[in-house]
């Protein structure tokens, strides 16, 4: 199985998270990472070569730090570009079979993502867009991994959540 990991930060030399999670991708030493805010500064997709990518690919992980309920704006531009009619539906099935996996990270803990949390939508609800969308376009949307409360962890905490992504990409 080939795994693909697009990394979408806009700030990845800030980062203490999702840079990590791209150093373990790298570090497994079978899986493709690309950084798409260095790839695309002026946000011009290249369709055709994305497309190519995915199509090369089984398992396709989105990668991003959570941004108002939601994913960087590069992300956004990204499914609205590449994910088009006649590839990936309306006549084309360019997904069907894909896996997609979304690897999100939070400011906010995991219990603030409930009903009685501060933020009273789970995370599930709030990442429902991603779910429909890969499941009208044929694919299979498996479990996200969530590293979450990273405004209150410690680096420890982080290092550990980070050690289990390796086991998530290629399992
Ligand atoms: C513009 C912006 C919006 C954010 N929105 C949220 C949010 O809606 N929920 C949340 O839990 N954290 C939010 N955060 C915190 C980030 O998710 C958190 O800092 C990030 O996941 C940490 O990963 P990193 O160290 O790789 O940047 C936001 C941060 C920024 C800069």
């Amino acid at each position: 199985m080939k795994t693909l990991v697009l990394v979408f930060h806009p700030h990845l030399e800030k980062s203490q998270v999702n840079r990590k999670l791209m150093d373990a991708a790298n570090e497994t030493g079978d899986v493709t990472v690309v950084d798409e805010y260095a790839a695309y500064p002026d946000f011009r997709i290249n369709v055709e070569h994305e497309q190519r990518l995915i199509e090369t690919h089984d398992r396709i992980v989105l990668q991003f730090p959570f941004y108002w309920y939601s994913s960087p704006a590069l992300l956004k531009q990204w499914e609205d570009d590449v994910i088009k009619a006649g590839w990936a539906y309306g006549g084309g099935r360019a997904l069907e079979g894909k896996e997609f996996m979304l690897s999100v990270s939070t400011g906010s803990p995991a219990d603030s993502y409930t009903r009685e949390g501060s933020h009273v939508r789970t995370m599930d609800e709030l990442l429902s867009p991603f779910e429909t969308t890969f499941r009208h376009t044929h694919a299979t949307y498996l479990k996200p991994f969530l590293i979450q409360g990273v405004a209150t962890s410690t680096e420890e905490q982080i290092d550990e959540a980070v050690s289990k992504y390796p086991a998530a990409l290629i399992g």
